[in-house]
């Protein structure tokens, strides 16, 4: 398949995830102009909008940004769909389960370094948005600014559809493989990859083993891109190529199906009379994606001294100013340490952005113990963070050899306004009400007379 080309895929049946996951066809490319038809002829040649679609489908624009927005970042995309999404039923309030939004201002913003252990396994029969649990965030979802980080742990497929007019979701699995049935098609991620939900775009979530368990980025703000490379050059980091858009697929049900709406913090549900996945050809820049974490072009030093872990950004979400990310995806990949006279693990600082950490597999190089894959940290802004004192041990006495960091893949949600808790996160079983512990005993070294 080639980039921007049509690309085929069939309509596909409920259920049967393990099969669909296999021989997944995909488009290649972030940001493209991609198109897709799973009927041939279904998507229009030379318009968007003839006076009678192709195959009787009805057409329909999804915006991603405003009609205006500059063409560097416009995004949107055409659908060509059975039944046009305007053909719905009201939607009503629904629970809310253990979602919640912007603003965060049910506990006092916290100073303190914070971190958790993994959620508690969930209830028999939770599917992921059921399994949804925010932990906090910062701005304000009507305002479409700031972003809120969830965790997700299911054990049980989505047999409904869900939509996020508040944000798009950047899912980042940590244990059990899923596929994600979308409007554009079907994306297929194992722990270690991630995906990415346009804001509004409905989709379904199923389960490829016995659980799942991961963490969500919702961002309220402008989209997440691929970030400049400025001297690094024209490749590196996150290469556009080895993002996977999906191949158009859609579901041709008639009959009950529960479509569960998140609009400005709320949940509302409303049962309609067809699946909404009906897209049966598209094209357009604004789809989902899935991007494979170990794909991830790490730069690092080859002299001395860490660069910024920015360096270290697969994603960026810009604010109005330049530079200050809304929020930023941030990996720490597999990567060699070869740094010469250098403390090689992250160094101690205090950043005026705020940083919520979480690990998918094995261990982060900066700490020894407590930090666990399925669980997380939070450092606010400002807060002084760093090594724990095993870590500065081991280090500061290390002799410098090449080094390979292998055994770990950690990521960071990196957000430039402080975060705030939810309430059920601040009072959690799981919070680890100890973490300062690993700073203390970093003892005092100082010597007025510089030894060797
Ligand atoms: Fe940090």
């Amino acid at each position: 398949m080639s980039d921007g080309g049509t690309a085929r895929a069939s309509a596909f049946e409920r259920g049967g995830a393990r099969e669909a996951a296999e021989g997944l066809g995909h488009l290649s490319g972030f940001g493209n102009e991609h198109s897709s038809e799973a009927v041939p002829g279904a998507l229009p040649e030379g318009r968007n909008t003839p006076q009678r679609a192709p195959l009787g489908l009805y057409a329909e624009q999804l915006s991603g940004t405003a009609f205006t927005e500059p063409r560097a970042h416009n995004r949107r995309s055409w659908l060509y769909r059975i039944r046009p999404s305007a053909a719905h039923p009201a939607f009503t309030r629904t629970g809310n389960g253990a979602i919640r939004s912007a603003p965060f201002n049910q506990t006092v913003p916290d100073p303190n370094r914070l971190r958790w252990s993994p959620l508690p396994a969930p209830a028999e029969g939770t599917d992921f948005l059921a399994g949804l649990w925010t932990l906090g965030g910062n701005g304000d979802v009507t305002q479409r600014a700031g972003m809120a980080v969830h965790l997700y742990y299911a054990n049980a497929s989505m047999d409904r559809v869900f939509s996020d007019a508040d944000g798009e979701l950047l899912i980042v699995p940590e244990q059990g493989g899923l596929v994600l049935r979308t409007e554009f098609g079907l994306l297929h991620v194992e722990p270690g990859h991630i995906a990415l939900i346009p804001r509004g775009v409905r989709f379904r979530v199923e389960l490829l083993d016995d659980v799942a368990r991961g963490y969500v980025c919702e961002n309220y703000g402008a989209a997440f891109r691929l970030p400049e490379l400025g001297p690094i050059g024209a490749n590196g980091l996150a290469n556009a190529r080895d993002f996977r858009a999906p191949v158009a697929a859609y579901e041709d049900v008639e009959g009950p199906v529960e479509v569960v709406n998140k609009f400005c913090g709320n949940l509302w549900s409303a049962t309609y009379g067809h699946s909404p996945l009906d897209v049966v050809a598209w094209h357009g820049n604004h789809v989902p994606y899935a991007y494979d974490l170990r794909r991830f072009n790490v730069m690092g030093t080859i002299s001395y001294d860490h660069p910024d872990p920015s360096v270290f950004t697969v994603l960026t979400a810009p604010s109005d100013t330049p530079g200050l990310a809304g929020v930023d995806f941030v990996v720490f990949a597999p990567r060699w340490l070869v740094g010469e006279d250098t403390f090689r693990p992250p160094y101690f600082h205090r950043n005026v952005m705020s940083e919520y950490m979480g690990l998918i597999e094995g261990a982060y190089d900066a700490k020894a113990e407590g930090f666990v894959p399925g669980g997380g940290s939070l450092h606010n802004m400002m807060s002084a963070h760093g090594p724990d004192r095993e870590t500065f041990d081991r280090a500061s006495a290390a002799e410098l050899r090449p080094q390979k960091i292998d055994d770990g893949l950690a990521f960071m949600f990196e957000t430039r306004w402080p975060m705030s808790l939810t309430p059920q996160a601040a009072r959690a079983e799981h919070l680890q009400r100890r973490y300062d512990d690993v700073w203390q005993g970093l003892e005092r070294h100082f010597r007025t007379v510089r030894s060797g």
